[in-house]
């Protein structure tokens, strides 16, 4: 599906972002990874060794992101696909339970990484995309179709990703094509909580495996809690030059949970 294909993920250092780089490359990109996290990036470059870039840097820094822009052109002279999948949650408090105080705060933290992060993305990886007739492809959630997927800034957030696929569809059209997906449960993810609410510790790793596939099978049609790399087909189709389909749009890939049954609970 990505031979001759350069993939960037942002967010690539766990969950997620991490399963789908793996599926990329078996798949047979060359991929990149930018990742916030300087644990994390050490761990990448572990685990891909040298032959795959890893730039450690900020989705919300302007510098950050051209520096990776930099560095992808370096190493690989082109880039193909942007996969965005950066995100952090806010740790599900309902409005009423937030200090009015700390909502600045925490708006401003959730806004700039899930939202402005994808924004200048778009704006400063452009330019590579253009030039190959490329493709973005960025993350959303079934937050952003349904209530009590997060509280209300991670769910703003989510909604703003979705509206933002379509406009930037709009804008990029027809040179370079923008997706979107929406996963609703994910297996190993490490989503963190906001610092704003002092909940930056909390991880979704730290609820008990078999509640949270307890909580997903009595919520969800299909019944195996997929994991990141699960996601990676999905990903790379959107992110290739397979897609000449779809532009716009956003997949939800929710195993089954917004089709809610109107009168009959399965057992
Ligand atoms: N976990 C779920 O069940 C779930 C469900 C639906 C959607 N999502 C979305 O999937 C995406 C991936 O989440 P995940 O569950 O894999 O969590 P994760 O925390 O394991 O992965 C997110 C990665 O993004 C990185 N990151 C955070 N801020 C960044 C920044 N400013 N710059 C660069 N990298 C940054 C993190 O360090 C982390 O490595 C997120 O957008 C999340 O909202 C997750």
């Amino acid at each position: 599906m990505l031979k001759d294909h350069v993939v960037l993920v942002t967010g690539g250092g766990s969950g997620l972002g991490l399963g789908v780089a793996r599926y990329c490359q078996a798949a047979g990109a060359e991929i990149a990874i930018m990742e916030v996290s300087a644990d994390k990036a050490a761990r990448l470059r572990e685990e891909f060794g040298p032959g795959v870039l890893v730039v450690q840097g900020d989705v919300t820094r302007l510098a950050d992101l051209q520096a990776c822009h930099d560095a992808v052109l370096a190493r690989h002279g082109r880039l193909d696909a942007l996969i965005g999948t950066q995100g952090i949650f806010d740790g599900n408090v309902p409005l009423m339970d937030t200090a009015p105080e700390r909502i600045d705060a925490l708006f401003d933290e959730i806004m700039h990484v899930n939202v402005k992060g994808y924004v200048l993305s778009a704006r400063v990886f452009h330019d590579l995309l253009r030039a190959s007739e490329g493709a973005m492809v960025f993350t959303t959630s079934t937050a952003a179709y349904a209530a009590d997927g997060g509280g209300v800034a991670y769910t703003a957030s989510k909604g703003a990703i979705r509206s933002l696929v379509g406009q930037l569809a709009f804008e990029f059209a027809p040179h370079v094509r923008v997706n979107g997906v929406a996963p609703a449960g994910i297996a190993n993810s490490q989503l963190r909580g906001p610092r704003a609410l002092g909940l930056e510790a909390q991880r979704q790793s730290d609820i008990p495996k078999d509640a949270f596939l307890a909580m997903f099978q009595s919520l969800s049609l299909m019944q195996d809690l997929p994991t990141a790399e699960d996601h990676g087909p999905l990903y790379a189709f959107l992110a290739s030059r397979h897609n000449k389909i779809m532009t716009g749009q956003t997949v939800v890939a929710d195993q089954g949970l917004l089709n809610r049954p109107v009168l009959t609970r399965k057992a």
